[in-house]
C-alpha cells in the first residue's frame, strides 16, 4: 500500500481538471476558487470537517447542482479531451454517462435488480437484447452476481445496505464512465460492509479516474493516492491543501490541514 501513496512515478495527466470554481446557494458560498486536477487512474480523496463544501463540489462536477433551486456554480470543468462540463449546453446525459456517482445512502431504483440496469443502459442507448451480459460482468465486479443473480427479478431495496450500495456501484460501471465520484460511499454501512465497498474501490484505480469524499482519514490513508483538504474559512468552504497523499497526510503545509489531519480538529 505504501507503494500506492510513496509513489514517485511522473505525473499521470489530468483526467478532469476544475479551476476557479465557485458553488453558491443563493447568498452563501458554500465553495470558492477551487483549482484542483484529477489525475488520470488515481484515487483523490476529498476531506475536511462537516459544511466544507465537499458534497457541493464533488456534485458539481457531473451538474447534479443543476438540479438545485437557487444553487450557482461558476468556473472551468473539463474532461482532459475538453469538454466543457461546465459549459451551459453542455450534453448533460451524455456527461453523466462519462462522469458516474455513487453517494452515501444507497439509491437502487425501488424495483427489481434488473430493472436497476435496463432504466440507465436503456436511457443511454443500449440494445435491450446486451443488457444482460453488461449487468453479469458489472455484478461480477463488484461480488454480487452469485448473491443475487437467481433473484434478479425481486426489488432491490430488499438487499442489505452493503449489497444496495455495490448494486449501485455495478449501476454506475455499467456504463463505462471514464470518472466515478463517491460521496462518503462508506459511511452509511457497518464496518464489514464498508470493508468490502473500500477494497471495491481501490480495484478501480488504474482503470478508472476516482474522486471519494470520505470523512475517514484512515480510508484515504488505505486507498487515495493524492488527496485534497477542504475548509471552512472566510465564510465559505475552500481547498487548503493538495498534493500527493503521502505528502499531505504526512506532512501538510496549512496549520488547519495540519491539525485536522493530525486529529486534533474537526
Ligand atoms: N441544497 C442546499 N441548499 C442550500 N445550502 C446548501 C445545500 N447543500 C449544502 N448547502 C450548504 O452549503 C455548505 C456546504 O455544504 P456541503 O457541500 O454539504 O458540505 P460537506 O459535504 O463538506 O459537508 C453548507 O453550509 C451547507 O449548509
Ligand atoms: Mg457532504
Amino acid at each position: 500500500m505504501n507503494s500506492v501513496n510513496d509513489s514517485t512515478e511522473t505525473e499521470s495527466i489530468a483526467r478532469l481538471s476544475v479551476t476557479s470554481l465557485t458553488v453558491r446557494y443563493g447568498d452563501l458560498v458554500a465553495v470558492r476558487d477551487v483549482t484542483l486536477a484529477f489525475p488520470d487512474g488515481r484515487i483523490t480523496a476529498l476531506v475536511g470537517p462537516s459544511g466544507c463544501g465537499k458534497s457541493s463540489f464533488l456534485h458539481s462536477l457531473n451538474r447534479l447542482t443543476d438540479l438545485i433551486p437557487g444553487c450557482r456554480v461558476t468556473g472551468g470543468i473539463r474532461l482532459f479531451d475538453g469538454t466543457d462540463i461546465a459549459h451551459p449546453r453542455a450534453d448533460v446525459l451524455a456527461l453523466r454517462r462519462r462522469i458516474g456517482i455513487v453517494f452515501q445512502r444507497p439509491n437502487p431504483f425501488p424495483q427489481s435488480i434488473r430493472r436497476n440496469f435496463e432504466i440507465p443502459l436503456r436511457e443511454h442507448g443500449w440494445h435491450r437484447r446486451d443488457i444482460p451480459d453488461k449487468m453479469e460482468t458489472v455484478l461480477r465486479q463488484v461480488g454480487l452476481w452469485k448473491e443475487v443473480s437467481d433473484r434478479l427479478h425481486k426489488s432491490a431495496v430488499a438487499l442489505s445496505g452493503g449489497q444496495q450500495q455495490r448494486l449501485c456501484l455495478a449501476r454506475a460501471l455499467a456504463l463505462d464512465p471514464e470518472v466515478i465520484l463517491f460521496d462518503e460511499p462508506c459511511s452509511a454501512l457497518d464496518p464489514i460492509a464498508s470493508g468490502v465497498v473500500e477494497d471495491l474501490i481501490h480495484s478501480l484505480r488504474d482503470r478508472l479516474t476516482v474522486a471519494i469524499v470520505t470523512h475517514n482519514l484512515a480510508q484515504a490513508r488505505r486507498i487515495a493516492d493524492h488527496v485534497a483538504v477542504f475548509w471552512h474559512r472566510d465564510g465559505a468552504g475552500q481547498l487548503i491543501e493538495s498534493g500527493p497523499a503521502g505528502r499531505v497526510l504526512a506532512a501538510p503545509s496549512d496549520p488547519d490541514a495540519m491539525s485536522y489531519l493530525g486529529g486534533m480538529r474537526g
